[in-house]
């Protein structure tokens, strides 16, 4: 099949991925260390990169790791929220095309969970808009490439801020 794509309207790029898959997804799990033992099982590597300092005193942790040169495919953490799936992002080659998406958002009236900003470890440009499903998409542009390297944050490069509660992201990334 060597079909060619016909996007639902008109982009000026594309979406990053051949040799970096889809994109990456966040997950809740309740046995972190089983999880990672299973991902490592299947040839990703990666470990904790986030400790973030919660409201009630306590750190949050969360684990990422990838499987090819995309800096995560999957990431996970024993977040209290309700959903399973905590979101699915995709990559825009081209910023202008992030940048209408989070206008349609806006236009639409469609929840933003978090407001744009950069992640200290992927360093993409992006923000968490609501899916139909309760769980949340993240447009993104320029994500790096993974690293070898441990790495370890307790924030975010700038913004990302809490728009709208509810969807298992409200953490003060910044
Ligand atoms: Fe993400």
């Amino acid at each position: 099949m060597n079909n060619p794509f016909h996007p639902g309207r008109p982009l000026h790029g594309k979406f990053v991925t051949g040799d970096q898959g889809l994109g990456h997804c966040i997950v809740r799990q309740t046995d972190v260390e089983a999880a990672h033992k299973f991902y490592s099982l299947l040839g990703l590597r990666g470990d904790v990169e986030y400790r973030i300092p919660l409201p009630n005193g306590m750190t949050g942790e969360l684990t990422f790791m990838h499987c090819n040169g995309r800096d995560h495919s999957i990431g996970f953490g024993a977040m209290p929220a309700e959903k399973r799936l905590n979101h699915v992002m995709l990559e825009y080659t081209d910023i202008e095309d992030l940048g209408y998406t989070h206008q349609q958002f806006i236009k639409n009236e469609i929840d933003i969970a978090l407001q744009l900003g950069i992640h200290a470890n992927d360093k993409a440009l992006t923000f968490y808009g609501a899916t139909p499903s309760g769980w949340l998409i993240e447009p993104g542009w320029r994500g790096a490439k993974a690293i070898d390297e441990a790495e370890y944050y307790v924030g975010d490069i700038f913004g990302h801020g809490i728009e709208t509660t509810g969807y298992g992201m409200d953490v003060k990334l910044s």
